[in-house]
């Protein structure tokens, strides 16, 4: 029998993570033979919260769960753990200030990298939810100087999966045939959702989703902006962010990224950059990349037009202008 994998949820008591543990422990995230030991962190507000999932954790009696931790303390919480989903952050309330919230997060980040840097089992692989996703998971680097670049990402999945799904309703086609479409940049409204490289499997063959949707128009604009602005109308609808597709979206990063993805097709993740496709260096960018052995690597070669280029340079620029407000937090 495999020997159990510990998995850390952060901010465990929220929406995300009431929707991301059962996954974790139903075998969604490392597969159906993989035990787990489920590591949940919150905050002392959310603490009674926090054991009702534990509760409830119990009481679904799911076989591969051998064992929860459920805690308010940092180091409990981050030791031995061999993967790291950063879902807890300060969100944005009514009224307040940019530099605030980000203020807060990355103190929050900061005290949890030094955490997990000394006490996570070695190559801990990390995965940052948490908003602004990509600047937490950079401040996380920075202050975890031990812990490889490489095992260090941000959720831009849930996007991935949001530009499938437009296609797969335009064109009336399984979202299961669409692949390789590409997030670029920040998981911000400013991300550009990328169908240049998508295609669809028909019966005949692969075909580009460019010859199969020959409406310019709706790629260039309205496709766009809906992958940009769902989150906000999910928020809109449920009174809620998204909390189920979140949730799916990190274990389809997590297991794709253990486990490799499929021989053809690459994913979207928030890796740390160092200037591919003229992206900003040092900063966590959103890259096309494939998955083997439990390491990513970017997708080379592809072709980026004029349109495009504008799109990466504008998600770009906003996140160095991310880094810098948060390095002004940090003074
Ligand atoms: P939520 O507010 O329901 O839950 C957040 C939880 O984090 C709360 O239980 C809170 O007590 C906890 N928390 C706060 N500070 C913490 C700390 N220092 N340590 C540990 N836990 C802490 O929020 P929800 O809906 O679960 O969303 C979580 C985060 O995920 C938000 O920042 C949200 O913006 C982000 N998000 C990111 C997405 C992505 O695609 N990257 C998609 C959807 C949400």
């Amino acid at each position: 029998a495999k020997e159990p994998v510990r998995v850390l949820v952060t901010g465990a008591a929220g929406q995300i993570g009431y929707a991301l543990v059962p996954m974790i422990a139903r075998g969604v995230m490392l597969g159906a033979d993989q035990p787990v030991i489920l590591h949940m962190l919150d905050i002392p507000p959310a603490a009674e919260a926090l054991n009702g999932v534990k509760m409830e954790l119990v009481d679904a009696a799911f076989p591969l769960l051998k064992g929860v931790v459920a805690t308010t303390d940092v180091v409990e919480a981050c030791t031995g753990v061999n993967i790291a989903v950063m879902v807890g952050g300060f969100p944005r309330k009514e009224g307040m200030e940019r530099k605030d919230v980000m203020s807060k997060n990355v103190s929050i980040y900061k005290s949890q990298a030094s955490a997990l840097e000394q006490h996570a089992a070695p190559n801990c692989k990390v995965l940052v939810v948490a908003n602004p996703a990509n600047t937490n998971a950079l401040i996380l680097k920075e202050f975890a100087p031990s812990i490889p670049a490489k095992n260090i990402t941000c959720l831009t999945r849930l996007d991935h999966n949001r530009a499938l799904g437009q296609i797969s309703e335009k064109l009336n086609v399984q979202v299961s045939d669409v692949k390789n479409v590409i997030i670029w940049g920040n998981h911000s409204s400013t991300q550009y959702p990328d169908v240049n490289h998508a295609t669809v499997k028909t019966p005949s063959a692969e075909k580009p989703v460019r010859e199969l949707v020959k409406d310019d128009a709706w790629l260039n604009g309205e496709f766009i902006t809906t992958v940009q602005q769902r989150g906000a109308a999910i928020i809109k609808a449920r009174k809620l962010s998204s909390a189920l597709s979140a949730a799916s979206a990190a274990c389809d990063h997590i297991r794709d990224w253990v486990l490799g993805t499929p021989e053809g097709t690459w994913v979207s993740m928030g890796v740390y950059s160092d200037g591919l496709y003229n992206a900003p260096a040092g900063v966590i960018y959103s890259f096309p990349v494939t998955c083997r052995n439990g390491e990513w690597t970017i997708v080379q070669g592809l072709v980026i037009d004029e349109f495009s280029r504008k799109k990466l340079d504008l998600t770009g620029a906003e996140l160095t202008e991310e880094k810098e407000l948060a390095y002004s937090c940090l003074s």
